[in-house]
């Protein structure tokens, strides 16, 4: 599919490919994802997914208004639905994903990078929830995922006016993990995946799994979730190999990649 670029390898790449819609999101492009990020799950030599935008305008600007201008009430529950899928897919896929973020993140766009374990932004990018500016309210999972990262107080705001923010905004609400020049910000995010994907792939997993609970449970339950998750990683080959290289002086050799 010409919308999307996937390179596959340890570190794999999905590029969100229609710049001159900057990068929007329709039903097709949402069912294109849908079906790379059902293969990525499957395949063991994927360690991480990094997803960005092509051009130097749009990381992406949101959902397809020229489509959803089209849409019955059906239809738009049915595309909805089909977003928050694949928001939810890419929050399940056991390995990290990052999302590098090249300019604007609206809307779907944001809700999108929000579904990713880590955000790195050009000092370009530009973030915001403009859907009442259109009449709607955030859609892909955004009045939820929002103010669980930036906090209410904030994320009430920005839901209600509708207003952008820059890239250093997002770094001092805790947005994003990292502002970088626009030219750094692939091979940055690639040291950063890079960095992780010398970690042993089972702990990262758990840790990923332990982390979600934070969004997904009372803390109580949450918190019971990590004792029976970390109890498991104490079986794995990797914490044997991860204490007794660290006894021994020595770097890990991890079996679980
Ligand atoms: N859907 C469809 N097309 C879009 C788009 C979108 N979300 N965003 C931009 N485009 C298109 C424009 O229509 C334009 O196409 P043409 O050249 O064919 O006219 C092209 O991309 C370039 O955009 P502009 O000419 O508008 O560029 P600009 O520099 O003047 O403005 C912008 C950039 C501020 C991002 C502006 O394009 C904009 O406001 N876009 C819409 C952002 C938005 O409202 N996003 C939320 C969508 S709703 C949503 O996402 C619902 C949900 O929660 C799931």
């Amino acid at each position: 599919m010409e919308d999307l670029i996937f390179e596959t390898g340890e570190i794999a790449t999905l590029t969100i490919n229609r710049p001159k819609a900057l990068n929007a999101l329709n039903r097709e492009v949402l069912e294109g994802i849908a079906r790379i990020l059902r293969d990525v799950r499957h395949d063991a030599s994927v360690r991480i997914l990094i997803v960005t935008g092509a051009g130097d305008r749009a990381f992406v600007a949101g959902a397809d208004i020229a489509a959803m201008s089209e849409m019955s009430v059906v239809e738009g529950q049915e595309f909805m639905r089909l977003g928050h899928r694949v928001m939810q897919t890419f929050e399940d896929l056991p390995i990290p994903v990052i999302a590098a973020v090249n300019g604007f993140a609206l809307g779907g766009g944001l809700e999108l990078a929000l579904a990713c374990d880590l955000i790195l932004a050009s000092e370009k990018a530009r973030f915001g929830q403009p859907e009442i500016n259109l009449g709607i309210i955030p859609g892909f999972g955004g009045t939820q995922r929002l103010p669980h990262r930036i906090g209410q107080v904030r994320a009430r705001e920005l839901i209600m006016t509708g207003e952008m923010f820059d890239a250093r905004t997002a770094l001092e609400w805790g947005l994003v993990n990292h502002v970088v020049a626009a030219e750094a910000l692939i091979p940055e995010t690639r040291k950063l995946a890079e960095k992780i994907a010398g970690k042993s792939g089972f702990a990262l997993r758990q840790a990923k799994a332990a982390l979600r609970a934070s969004f997904t449970m009372e803390e109580d339950a949450g918190l019971r979730f990590e004792q029976s998750t970390v109890a498991v990683v104490f079986g794995s080959a990797d914490k044997t190999e991860g204490m007794k290289a660290f006894i021994e002086k020595r770097q890990p050799k991890w079996q679980h990649r």
